[in-house]
């Protein structure tokens, strides 16, 4: 075994993503026969719908995956991402002004290494997605969550406001990891008018942008500013709204000029995103939606319902009913913590899989301490069975707490 000072100090300060971590143990413990249930991923349990597989097979079939294509994707795939793109855009989208990367998350880390010089400021809002504190540190940047002042924890113009420091990046998830939560047309707007205003890039990660729930509707920010010439920045891909996650297919849409900073940084890490994986997700956008309108509708009732049961467990909360994305973001109850004799959901989290043998991971990792995060994109049956022993784990603390 080698020493952590053999590795470089950028690798020694990274944190190994908490969510894929969790993931882990509970694979390991059940491999050692442990009837874990995991609800930790964030990825639907849905297969790849079969039109898009038998795409991907047909790719291979007629060899047109032997080979390299072009650094930022095929053009027939970044013309239908435009395309798509095109009919909510304020102006049309050109295949010049998409990426294709191995996964949103890469496009994500690529626009920070594009972006940020070390020192530069990137803001988004609290609680946030797991990766983009640590690949804004790989970056050198100086990255500043901050909690929003409202129930809903949606970042506004007030907040950045009291910014002190000039915004290089402002980086906002609509609808949001973990939280649940979908900001409108208007608050959108107001934060785009902000950053225009200011000149500071905005990085809209729109990955769960199809996946909105009880009437509630999604607006993208390509709807309300045009692109060219622009520093309004949209991240996309498959891997949610197609249950496509290990295809790892997403993308940037953006001013050409941005694209071609990513493509640059591309050409030395990927070369491409995979073939087949393209093929397949060509066939994912421009094929019949129906796939993931079902989708959508299952995910829907698991969320009526799992935040129906989990809201009604004495200590656990939720401060705003999620209308989008897969996730519940729960508080556990400080006086539930401290019978349990804990002092953080990180500790929570690991007695909760040892015990009661339910994998989630706990608000640190999203910067928010107190916090757990359950992903209901799960059978509806297996949700059921996680709540049960979290109900039973807890029965004891929550009666104490009451006291
Ligand atoms: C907010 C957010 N952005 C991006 C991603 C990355 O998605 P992909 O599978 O396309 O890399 C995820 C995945 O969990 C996510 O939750």
């Amino acid at each position: 075994m080698l020493a952590a000072s053999d590795f470089s100090k950028r690798d020694q300060a990274l944190t190994p993503s908490p969510t894929l971590a969790v993931s882990k143990k509970a694979k390991e413990m059940a491999a050692a026969g442990v009837d874990v249930i995991n609800l930790g991923m964030g990825e639907p349990d849905f297969q790849t719908p079969a039109a898009i597989n038998q795409a991907a097979i047909a790719a291979i079939e007629a060899d047109q995956t032997s080979f390299y294509t072009p650094v930022g994707g095929i053009l027939p795939l970044r013309q239908a991402i435009a395309d798509r793109a095109s009919s909510y855009s304020l102006a049309p989208i050109q295949a010049k002004q998409v990426t294709v990367t191995t996964g949103a998350k890469l496009s994500l880390y690529v626009l920070m290494q594009a972006l940020l010089d070390p020192g530069d400021v990137i803001v988004t809002a609290k609680p946030y997605w797991v990766s983009y504190a640590e690949q804004a540190a790989l970056a050198g940047a100086d990255f500043r969550a901050i909690t929003p002042n409202n129930a809903a924890m949606k970042l506004t113009v007030a907040d950045l406001e009291a910014m002190e420091t000039p915004v290089k990046v402002l980086l906002l998830n609509n609808p949001t990891n973990p939280t649940g939560q979908v900001y409108s047309a208007a608050e959108i707007s107001a934060l785009l008018d902000w950053a225009k205003d200011h000149d500071t890039f905005v990085i809209l990660d729109e990955i769960y942008g199809h996946l909105v729930y009880n009437g509630h509707t999604f607006t993208s920010g390509l709807s309300l500013q045009e692109l060219t010439d622009s520093r309004l920045i949209i991240v996309d891909g498959v891997s949610k709204s197609y249950s496509m996650t290990g295809w790892r297919l997403g993308w940037t849409i953006a001013d050409e000029s941005v694209i071609a900073a990513m493509n640059k940084l591309l050409s030395h890490m990927t070369s491409n995103p995979t073939a087949v994986s393209q093929y397949a997700a060509l066939a994912a956008v421009s094929g019949d939606q129906q796939v993931v309108a079902d989708m959508r509708r299952q995910l829907e009732d698991r969320l009526n319902r799992t935040y129906d049961r989990l809201t009604k467990i004495p200590g656990l909360s939720v401060a705003v009913k999620p209308a989008g994305a897969f996730y519940l973001f729960f508080q556990v109850a400080p006086a539930v913590l401290a019978a349990l004799g804990l002092d953080s959901s990180q500790a929570f989290a690991s007695r909760l899989l040892e015990e009661a043998h339910v994998a989630l991971p706990a608000g640190e990792g999203f910067g928010m301490p107190g916090y757990l995060r359950l992903s209901y994109a799960k059978d509806q049956a297996v949700i059921d069975a996680a709540l049960d022993r979290i109900e039973t784990f807890l029965a004891p603390a929550s009666a104490a707490g009451q006291q």
